[in-house]
């Protein structure tokens, strides 16, 4: 029989096989035979020993074959999973030593940012140290300051418990002054024609330069309206003409306002406002409003009625203004009045029916009036040519109105007042308004009388 390699222990058990049959044949032959049996028979159990030794060696190197076959495979086997556990390995190997490096460049990064930020930190810390000594010192300073705002307004409530007994003094003054002047204005009435306007009195003197704080400014009645002079009756002479028109501004409606097409051609260093008005309301309201671009208020003869009612302010470039007594306009009735100012000196005039009601000097000395701008009747500009306030609105009537670009003569004014007619150099009158706005009435009235 052919064995294969592998088939190896199988045939070393089939020979052992063979061999036991024919030794056990050769036994049953030979019985009689005593002695040479038994030799034989010690012969044979000593094949069978060496037989059965024999098998059990092939046995043991039969087994010993399997399992070094079983370690081979196995052994085989270890191998290929060394080698792909060591491929995994190296890929693994390969991933950490990128990581790593990431890694590393990363902490350098983040070892350089470190440094930045300690160096920053350290800067911040620094800076922070000086703010705190500023603070500090602006601490310090502000406990100064109040120390200083305490002590001013301790002196400030001082002095004003000295001026409060001033102005009672003032008062007092005032009073007695009044009383004893009563005599003396009838007597500066019946002068006046013949006064000639360089030797006016000039008691609105002390009055000075009033500044306006801002261009509404609030309600204020001043003690010291020395040019306020005590009533003295005057009555028109009747029939006053040379009147030319009159303009009726029905009610406080902005839309009421009449406008001259063209203001002033030239700059005014002198001028002579002069109307007869004529108004039952509590206020006399804005007579004419003369606004620029840089400036609404360059010309203003304005009152309102929530403001003082008895007084107008008359400014010139704001925020300069005067204010002027209107008290006794506000009957009704027919009154002529005249503000005049100059440059030179800053002079002024107010002239209520012929009489001298308001004078001064310094407001608005070397100023020009500039040309060019909106010139408007009953109604106060807020800007060129718009911005009214209903409750600064003229109402009641306005005739003979006219502006002249020098001073006016007391002459001229009484002259004007008893209807002789208007004195030459007018710049603008009532034929020149150009239009008549909202619910404006214009009557053509050569007496006054007839201007209803
Ligand atoms: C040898 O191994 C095979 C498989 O591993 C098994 O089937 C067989 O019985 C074994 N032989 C001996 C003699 O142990
Ligand atoms: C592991 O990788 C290296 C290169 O990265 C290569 O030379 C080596 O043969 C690889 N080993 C195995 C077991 O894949
Ligand atoms: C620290 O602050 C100073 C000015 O206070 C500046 O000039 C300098 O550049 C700053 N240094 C850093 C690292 O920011
Ligand atoms: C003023 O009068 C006009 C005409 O009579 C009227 O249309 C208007 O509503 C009045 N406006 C005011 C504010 O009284
Ligand atoms: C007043 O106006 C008239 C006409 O515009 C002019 O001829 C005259 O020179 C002006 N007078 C003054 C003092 O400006
Ligand atoms: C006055 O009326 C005229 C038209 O009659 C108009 O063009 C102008 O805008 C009005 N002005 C104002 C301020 O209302
Ligand atoms: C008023 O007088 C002017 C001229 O002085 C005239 O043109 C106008 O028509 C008159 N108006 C009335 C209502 O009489």
């Amino acid at each position: 029989m052919i064995c294969s390699w592998k088939m190896l222990p199988v045939c070393l058990l089939l020979a052992a096989m063979c061999l036991q049959g024919s030794l056990l044949q050769e036994a049953g032959t030979r019985h009689q035979r005593k002695p040479f049996f038994e030799r034989f028979r010690r012969l044979e159990e000593q094949f069978r020993r060496f037989q059965e030794v024999t098998l059990l060696r092939l046995q043991g190197i039969a087994g010993n074959y399997n399992i070094s076959y079983n370690i081979d495979t196995r052994f085989q086997y270890l191998a290929d999973q060394y080698d792909t556990v060591a491929a995994a390995l190296n890929v693994s190997h390969a991933a950490l030593q990128e990581d790593l490096g990431s890694l590393k460049t990363w902490m350098k990064k983040l070892q350089r940012r470190t440094k930045k930020l300690s160096t920053l930190l350290s800067n911040l810390t620094l800076q922070t140290a000086g703010h705190m000594a500023d603070l500090t010192a602006l601490r310090a300073s502000r406990n100064t300051l109040q120390k200083e705002l305490e002590s001013q307004r301790e002196t400030s409530r001082s002095q004003g418990t000295k001026l409060e007994a001033l102005e009672q003094q003032l008062k007092n003054m005032l009073h007695k002054e009044v009383l004893a002047s009563g005599h003396h204005e009838l007597a500066v009435a019946q002068r006046l024609n013949q006064t000639p306007q360089d030797k006016l009195p000039e008691a609105g003197g002390s009055q000075g330069q009033n500044r306006r704080p801002s261009p509404r400014p609030p309600a204020r009645s001043s003690p010291m309206c020395s040019g306020q002079a005590v009533t003295v009756a005057f009555s028109l002479p009747s029939p006053v003409c040379n009147v030319d028109s009159m303009l009726l501004f029905p009610n406080a409606s902005t839309e009421n306002l009449a406008t001259f097409g063209q203001g002033f051609q030239t700059g005014l260093h002198e001028l002579s406002v002069c109307s007869w008005v004529s108004t039952h309301a509590r206020s006399l309201g804005t007579i004419l409003s003369y606004a620029t671009e840089e400036n609404d208020n360059k010309l203003v003869l304005h009152g309102r009625n929530t403001a003082a009612l008895a007084s107008i302010h008359f400014v010139i470039g704001d925020p300069a203004f005067q204010e002027l007594p209107v008290g006794q306009l506000l009957d009704g009735r027919w009154h002529h009045m005249c503000v005049i100012w100059s440059s030179i000196q800053g002079k002024y005039w107010f002239y209520v029916d012929r009489r001298l009601a308001s004078t001064g000097s310094k407001f608005q000395e070397g100023y020009e009036i500039p040309p060019g701008g909106s010139l408007v009747l009953g109604q106060e500009q807020d800007v060129v040519g718009g911005g009214f306030d209903p409750s600064e609105a003229f109402v009641g009537r306005l005739a003979g109105f006219a502006i002249w670009n020098r001073t006016l003569m007391p002459g001229e004014v009484s002259s004007i007042a008893i209807g002789k007619g208007l004195p030459r150099g007018t710049i603008l009158r009532l034929a020149d308004v150009s239009s008549l706005n909202g619910s404006i009435q214009k009557v053509n009235c050569t007496c006054l009388e007839h201007c209803l």
